[in-house]
């Protein structure tokens, strides 16, 4: 073969892996990050975390990593909120949830889609509700915090976020639990989303008028 034919087959060779491999990084940094394998909360359970949300009329409800639906169809079907909905990267459960909220006649207010949690706008909700191994939580305690209005109720299951005071725990027994810790005993975790911290203003001294001074005794 011609010597410079099979030095180009050489570097067209070369070209083309290397192209592959810039392709494949790209793909690997817009992976989600799946922060939590795929587990449901009993019905037991998610009757106890809308309770203690106190879900009503008012409310829209997301569920971040929402699995089978079950949390936000819960909160229309039974709680009767206004709306909500659930996200999930698992195209078979989203597809599923949605199949099932048309089954339980909420489709119109209650919506799953196929998205990362972290590329999700939350702003609307009034009721946020996670059930994520600690990892997941503790990545996710900024974006609940800079991103949910003052007053929304966070509730957790079983894993507390770190650094945010909790509002109010609630742990019971629930002999149906099936997740992979063998735990029969479930804690629920309420955070309400605190207004931001207003810096004190302080007046410079030379700006005090005479009122200002307190009155000689
Ligand atoms: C423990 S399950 C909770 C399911 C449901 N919320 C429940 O309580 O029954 C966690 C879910 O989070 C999903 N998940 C993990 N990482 C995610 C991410 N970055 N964005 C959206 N969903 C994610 C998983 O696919 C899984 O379905």
């Amino acid at each position: 073969m011609n010597p410079n034919l099979s030095l180009r087959i050489i570097c067209a060779f070369i070209l083309g892996a290397l192209l592959q491999v810039a392709a494949l990084g790209a793909y690997a940094n817009d992976l989600p990050d799946a922060v939590s394998p795929y587990a449901t909360t009993p019905e037991s359970v998610v009757n106890q975390m809308l309770l203690l949300a106190q879900v009503g009329p008012d409310d829209f409800v997301v569920d971040l990593g929402s699995g089978d639906g079950r949390v936000v169809i819960a909160a229309i079907k039974k709680f009767n909120a206004r709306a909500g909905f659930g996200v999930d990267i698992d195209a078979s459960l989203v597809g599923y949830s949605n199949a099932k909220a048309q089954e339980a006649g909420v489709a119109d207010r209650a919506k799953f889609y196929l998205r990362d949690m972290f590329k999700t706008d939350i702003r609307e909700a009034s009721v946020v509700t996670v059930y994520l191994l600690p990892e997941g939580m503790n990545k996710l305690r900024s974006k609940l915090l800079t991103e949910l209005k003052p007053g929304t109720r966070v509730v957790a299951h079983d894993y507390q976020f770190q650094g945010w005071p909790v509002d109010r725990i609630v742990s019971f027994d629930v002999p149906e639990k099936n997740d992979y810790t063998a735990r029969r005993e479930t804690s629920l975790y309420l955070y309400i989303v605190p207004s931001p911290k207003v810096s004190a203003v302080s007046r410079p001294a030379a700006a005090l008028s005479s009122e200002d001074e307190p009155a000689a005794k």
